[in-house]
């Protein structure tokens, strides 16, 4: 057995860091500014009006971080990973944060733990996980990827969540949890949802990629399930570029996803002294336990994510704004437009603004997207509409649940367009404006 330090292959770093105050140090980060305002224009400019689905949440502060961190040649998960999820796990309160590189992965490892042999009353391959047919791929690829069957359950078309009503239609005998998706931030009434894991004995795992910074009755989305997971890709909330993270008030599975994160070994675990003294032949440094990915995060990334978390509430209330204002501005359509709506006590985080076209509405999709495109307006469908539509899922095994109306309809029927920090009044204003001057060559303002 060694002595080293269980976390550490290296006996001493390779470079000891970089000085806040070395010449070329305060050059670079001059130059990085510097360039970033001559070039990094994402405000709305109504010179040249347009309106993306995205504009990039981070600046230089973030980029000169990522860019200390290479110098530093320290790039590889370790001081500031952990630091950033504990930043991250403190902002909302919850017990454990655990990065990985992508809200899909951290799907997948929310699955993976939960289906895990070493896990108490894990799942088993022929279990039933419930899902809103409105979701995204990599919400139910995991589920398959560890042989449980995806059930596929319609919408309710008013908040464009997971029907309570199908939930409890869907359960049969080898139901044995529930995946909700808070559908573009807008969380999921975890009343009910709770209820009915409650009396029905199920695992609650919260897809939460959309929906960070949103709350349901004062508590942050992701600390109701078992396991809940959110992404930090370019174009979410805020951002580490890709990267997500899994949250849980449970220890155990906590250390369980931070062992399949990395290769099965133990050497990120909070209190791996119980393996060390199961194993004490083996070097501590290599000790695989079980099996496992490497999904890690880098400590680039989590340096961009540290300097991102604080923005958070005021990117947020942006678009909250947003979608306030624009609920208001595009109401007088409601004849045709139908929004998604909050339950009174869901504080939505509002992920772009979706619109689908009601029954009667005299005007296709096709026709109010190519209006807005050549407006320089950017689209696109909800999610990915509903999955059970998608050919993919024809491969796999997998439930329907009645004949997922309501989801069919935000995919032959919704669009979306941005709805992020860089819209404002001017930005909002165009949007509507453009739309109003679709209506009125059809004789509907
Ligand atoms: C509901 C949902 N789950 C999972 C993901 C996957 O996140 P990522 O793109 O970070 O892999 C997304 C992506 O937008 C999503 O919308």
């Amino acid at each position: 057995m060694t002595d080293l330090q269980p976390t550490h292959i290296y006996s001493k770093p390779a470079f000891d860091g970089v000085s806040p105050d070395d010449e070329f140090l305060v050059a670079i980060h001059k130059y990085i500014n510097g360039y970033c305002d001559k070039h990094h224009h994402f405000a709305f400019d109504p010179a040249n009006p347009t309106v993306r689905l995205h504009e990039p949440t981070f600046g230089a502060t973030e980029i000169i971080a990522a860019v200390d961190v290479l110098l530093s040649t320290r790039v590889t998960m370790g001081p500031k990973v952990r630091a950033f999820e504990r930043e991250f796990a403190d902002a909302f309160k919850f017990a454990h944060g655990i990065t990985n590189n992508s809200g899909s992965s951290a799907n997948l490892l929310a699955v993976a733990a939960l289906a895990n042999s070493a896990t108490e009353d894990h799942l088993k391959p022929g279990d039933e996980v419930l899902v809103p047919a409105l979701c995204w791929s990599t919400t139910v690829w995991p589920l398959i990827q560890h042989g449980l069957v995806p059930v596929i359950v319609d919408i309710d078309p008013v908040t464009f969540n997971m029907a309570p009503g199908e939930i409890e239609r869907a359960i049969g005998p080898k139901t044995r949890g529930i995946m909700p998706v808070h559908v573009y931030g807008n969380p999921c009434d975890m009343g009910e949802m709770m209820d009915i894991c409650r009396r029905r004995n199920l695992i609650l795992i919260e897809d939460c990629c959309e929906a960070l910074g949103a709350f349901y009755d004062g508590t942050p989305v992701g600390k109701f399930g078992a396991i809940g997971t959110f992404s930090f890709y370019f174009s979410h909330h805020m951002t580490t570029l890709e990267g997500g993270i899994c949250v849980t008030e449970n220890f155990e599975l906590a250390e369980m996803i931070r062992i399949l994160r990395a290769h099965g070994w133990v050497r990120e675990l909070q209190d791996p002294q119980s393996f060390y003294d199961k194993y004490p032949g083996i070097d501590k440094r290599f000790l695989f336990v079980n099996q496992g990915y490497n999904l890690r995060l880098t400590e680039l990334q989590a340096a961009i994510g540290s300097v991102q978390l604080p923005k958070l509430t005021s990117f947020v209330d942006a678009r909250r704004t947003n979608t306030a204002e624009w609920q208001k501005d595009l109401g007088k359509w409601s004849d045709f437009f139908q929004f998604q709506k909050e339950t009174p006590k869901a504080h939505s985080s509002c992920f772009g603004f979706p619109i689908i076209l009601k029954d009667g509405t005299p005007f296709s999709i096709a026709e109010i997207t190519s209006h807005l495109n050549k407006a320089n307006i950017e689209t696109r469908p909800i999610i990915c509409g509903n999955i059970a539509a998608q050919p993919a899922m024809h491969m796999y095994k997998h439930r329907v649940v009645g004949n997922l109306g309501h989801s069919s309809n935000v995919m032959e029927r919704g669009f979306s367009f941005g709805n992020h920090q860089a819209v404002d009044a001017a930005a909002r204003a165009y949007v509507t404006e453009k739309i109003g001057e679709f209506m009125k060559a059809r004789g509907l303002s």
